[in-house]
């Protein structure tokens, strides 16, 4: 088959070179001219394991094409994915402005039949928003084509996004039309050979499905992390109670993981824009609004936690910060905890020497560039170098080579032995044997 993808960041990258892995031709499209062209040489935007191998596989294969036009990229094309991205306006409600804006240049181009497949996580009724913005520049060209809009939201994970998409634990098909079904079953068959992976449903429904799926993950997160705070002023280790609850199979193990808040481009963009479709409604979303409440102070708790062990003022102060990325895999900085952090050392006075497996680079570009020119805050390319006389140590985000440390060469390192344990990474019996004043997250004695 032959398809398009509009957009190329993380969802649009992914899903070009899955579908063109597979076999088909896949043309990508970006406004971004830079990024075009550095995808032509191999050069990706994101860190994504995996996805570098495939990219270049199918790139020198042919079967993956980068180009700025759409009109170019949609011709002989069936299947239009949209991609891009679709981040919180000032009143929390979804952009819509670009996904809208591809479905008009769609509109201006479009010639024969074709699947318009909306991939980007939206509000429900974008669906009949993008068709009837297609139709009207076709009314404007005096053109009668037939097309469909399909709902396909995308479930990949940052960090395991190759292998999410090549192994998806479900394909949401949003469509009242069997055409489009058909088009999409014949897409997705290679993804779902060994059982029917495929749910179909209306576009509305898909629309949805997507935003309470991430709701779902973001309350259980927030929930712990409520429990975690009652844990840590009874004297209770939350870490027993999470196993405790997880052993339920009606609860589970998954996302009951206490820690310094959820990131990322799409818990928070999402839970925020849930509630603002509820409000359009005149419905008070209580559970999501309090799902949102106890995720911001969340991100506050470590620092809040170094304040009341060395006082407001930390001038004077170093800090070494283990882990920028909002979660460990990816190099994707967006509403990281790290960066509600280092903001607040800052403004408190303090260095900060920090180190991350793969998102420095992508940090330093987001964060103010004075921060580095008058050293408060300093890269470190070794992670024990970002220990070299500290007041304390942070842990925001739990790489690997985070999880089981040299704590004698830590300890060696550092000016006080002061951990603060943003994810819980740290054994207890561990920290007091190698002598370590250890604060974790709901487990504070
Ligand atoms: N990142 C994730 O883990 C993830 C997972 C599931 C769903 N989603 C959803 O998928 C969508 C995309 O997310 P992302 O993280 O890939 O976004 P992103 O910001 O990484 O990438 C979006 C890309 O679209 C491009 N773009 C913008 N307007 C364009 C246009 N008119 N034509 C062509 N390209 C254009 C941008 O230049 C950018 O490269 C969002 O709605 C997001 O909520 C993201």
């Amino acid at each position: 088959m032959k398809l398009t993808v509009i957009g190329t960041g993380y969802v649009g990258l992914v899903t070009g070179a899955c579908f063109a892995e597979m076999g088909n031709t896949v043309v990508c499209v970006d406004v971004d001219h830079d990024k075009v062209e550095r995808l032509k040489q191999g050069i990706l935007p994101i860190y994504e394991p995996g996805l570098e191998a495939i990219v270049a596989g199918n790139y020198k294969a042919g079967r993956l094409h980068f180009t700025t036009s759409l009109a170019e990229a949609m011709s002989g094309s069936q299947l239009l994915f949209i991609a891009v991205g679709t981040p919180p306006g000032e009143d929390g409600s979804a952009d819509l402005q670009y996904v809208l804006g591809v479905a008009r240049e769609i509109g201006s181009h479009l010639g024969d039949y074709a699947v318009i497949v909306d991939k980007s996580t939206v509000p429900v009724g974008t669906g009949d928003k993008v068709r009837a913005t297609v139709q009207q520049e076709l009314n404007r060209r005096k053109l009668s084509v037939t097309f469909d809009v399909v709902s396909n939201p995308e479930f990949l994970k940052e960090g395991a996004a190759v292998d999410d998409f090549m192994r998806p634990d479900r394909i949401i098909v949003g469509t009242d039309s069997q055409r489009a079904r058909d088009i999409l079953h014949e897409l997705y068959m290679p993804f779902t050979r060994n059982h029917e992976r495929i749910l179909y449903m209306g576009v509305r429904e898909a629309e949805m499905t997507k935003y309470a799926a991430n709701a779902m993950l973001a309350t259980r997160i927030s929930f712990m992390n409520e429990i975690a705070g009652l844990c840590e002023r009874l004297s209770v280790d939350v870490e027993s109670v999470r196993v405790g609850i997880g052993s339920d199979p009606r609860i589970g193990t998954s996302f009951i993981y206490p820690g310094c808040g959820y990131g990322g481009s799409c818990f928070p963009k999402d839970v925020k824009a849930l509630i603002h479709m509820a409000g359009e409604q005149g419905f008070k979303p209580s559970v999501l609004a309090a799902v949102e409440e106890r995720n911001d102070a969340q991100k506050h708790m470590l620092f809040q936690k170094i304040t009341r062990r060395f006082g407001s003022q930390l001038s004077g102060r170093t800090i070494g910060l283990w882990g920028l990325a909002f979660k460990p895999g990816t190099d994707d900085m967006r509403e990281a905890p790290s960066s509600v952090l280092m903001h607040a050392l800052i403004d408190a006075g303090a260095q900060i020497m920090a180190h991350d497996p793969v998102a420095m680079t992508a940090a330093q570009r987001e964060l103010p560039a004075a921060w580095f020119d008058t050293g408060q805050l300093r890269f470190l390319d070794d992670q024990y170098e970002a220990l070299k006389n500290v007041d304390a140590m942070v842990l925001v985000t739990e790489w690997k080579p985070f999880r089981q440390p040299d704590f004698e060469r830590m300890r060696a390192l550092m000016k006080t032995p002061v951990i603060f344990d943003g994810r819980n990474q740290y054994d207890l019996k561990k920290m007091k044997e190698t002598g370590f004043e250890y604060h974790g997250v709901g487990r504070e004695f």
